[in-house]
């Protein structure tokens, strides 16, 4: 595949004028102009010195001037433009993750486009087709540029208003660093080989047990979004018994409640509705038992709210199951950790159908391992045949989850899905977007380490 370089160098005058990125207040929403006519904002990534360990430095990578990046926001149906600056020391590429899109908009380098190299920008433009929490991040270099930073909410609001009058959004992240906020590896073969490379401090928000306030007596819409490489969190509330799940990764589902612990893995999100108490009291955002972050009540306007009707459902194509075709995708370990790692070269440790994906190798995505047929139904069979858990991601397609061997599911839509130790799981989709799509674990050392495969739809 070739590129013509459409990226024009960002002079100083250019830089001038939008501010130097750093910690200044490179953020712009340019505004919601009219219903349907778009949003278009200007996204700096750059080099941002934050204070995660108290009166320690890590030297952190942004975008907007703060980690997690700042929120974008955009209506559902309209356009979302970005011109995205790249105030980096090395390449970089954003990726709209859970956003049915264009290929060219995709953010994946050598398929989707080139790097976008330090000094120049890149116009990145498309309609955002479904209502929900979704997330950018850059797709190269993925250990060490999501590590540092660069993760950031993108929220597509409903059409219509819903009836949740107060919303927060909560990035759960956990960074690689140490007691003096210095980074420790993104990737250790060692721990690539099984769960991941851990990170150590665990934050909401870019802030480590922050306390976000809430009206009390209102029910709010929480959106939880697992922006980490590693980490699955188990989530639960305490002090809030009756929260209820209304979204998953992006799509609507039938609310319900939370139960005892939801898994999020690396890439999902949630929505909840959660109840606040009354002024004062707290709500402990929790994994396992280990407290993440706080929901503080305070005094609040109004009537006690009620819990909202369920939200209304993303115009995603329902895949026919009966003339379906199947396709089985095996998940598996090859590690074998003398291999690379230690001399720079990451070791080749996964494999999907027998093919391991080389993050150095340009070429990977011109052999995909799957054809699809533009318009035809698929099924796909995901088997785990590892002792670790992977969560399996798919760009530019949004598909439907219909079976599991590990517990008995309301078919619901999602672009990632947490496959279990030796779970089989089957997937549904209508392959309705052209181009060539990664299929990969969103365990960003798995992914870099051969966990990635590209699925082509012609
Ligand atoms: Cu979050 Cu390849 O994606
Ligand atoms: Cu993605
Ligand atoms: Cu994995």
């Amino acid at each position: 595949m070739s590129f013509t370089r459409r990226q024009i160098f960002v002079g100083l005058a250019g830089l001038a004028m939008v501010g130097a990125g750093g910690a200044g207040a490179a953020r712009y929403w340019l505004g919601r102009s009219q219903a349907g006519k778009g949003h278009d904002y200007q996204l700096i990534a750059a080099p941002l010195d934050v204070e995660l360990v108290s009166d320690r430095t890590t030297p952190a990578w942004a975008f907007g001037g703060s980690v997690p990046g700042m929120e974008l926001r955009a209506r559902q149906g309209d356009w979302l433009r970005v011109r995205f600056i790249n105030h980096l020391p090395v390449p970089t590429t954003l990726h709209w993750h859970g956003i049915r899109l264009p290929l060219e908009m995709d953010g994946v380098p050598y398929v989707s486009q080139l790097p976008v190299l330090p000094g120049e920008y890149f116009d990145y433009r498309f309609r955002v087709p479904d209502a929900g929490s979704f997330w950018y991040h850059p797709h190269v270099a993925s250990a060490e540029q999501l590590g540092r930073g660069l993760v950031g909410p993108l929220i597509v609001e409903e059409r219509e208003p819903t009836g949740f009058a107060h919303e927060r959004t909560l990035s759960l992240k956990t960074w690689h660093v140490d007691e003096q906020g210095g980074f420790l590896p993104f990737s250790v073969a060692r721990e690539a080989a099984r769960v991941g490379t851990a990170g150590r401090l665990s934050t909401v928000n870019g802030v480590p047990q922050a306390v976000i306030e809430a009206p009390a007596g209102q029910v709010v819409r929480v959106r939880l979004l697992n922006v980490d490489n590693t980490v699955t969190y188990r989530l639960n509330l305490r002090g809030a018994d009756d929260s209820r799940i209304y979204a998953l990764d992006g799509n609507p589902i039938q609310p319900r409640p939370l139960g005892k612990e939801y898994w999020l893995g690396p890439g999902m999100r949630m929505c909840l509705a959660v109840r606040m108490p009354a002024a004062g009291e707290e709500v402990a955002l929790r994994d396992g038992s280990v407290r993440l972050g706080t929901l503080r009540a305070v005094a609040g306007e109004g009537m006690a709210g009620d819990w909202p009707p369920g939200l209304p459902a993303n115009p995603v194509a329902e895949p026919n199951l009966g003339n379906a075709e199947k396709l089985t995708f095996n998940v598996e370990w090859v590690g074998s950790t003398s291999v690379g790692g230690d001399n720079g070269q990451p070791p080749s440790l996964w494999q999907i159908n027998g093919k391991a994906w080389d993050i150095n190798d340009k070429t990977c995505a011109d052999r995909p391992i799957a054809r699809l047929a533009r318009g035809k139904s698929y099924i796909f069979e995901l088997k785990n045949m590892t002792q670790y858990q992977h969560p399996i991601h798919l760009h530019g397609m949004t598909f439907k989850v219909i079976a599991s061997s590990r517990h008995t599911l309301e078919p619901y839509f999602t672009d990632t899905y947490l496959l279990g130790k030796h779970e089989r799981a089957r997937v549904a989709l209508v392959a309705d977007n052209p181009g060539v799509w990664m299929f990969h674990c969103h365990v960003v050392d798995h992914m870099e380490t051969g966990l990635m495969a590209a699925i082509e739809v012609v």
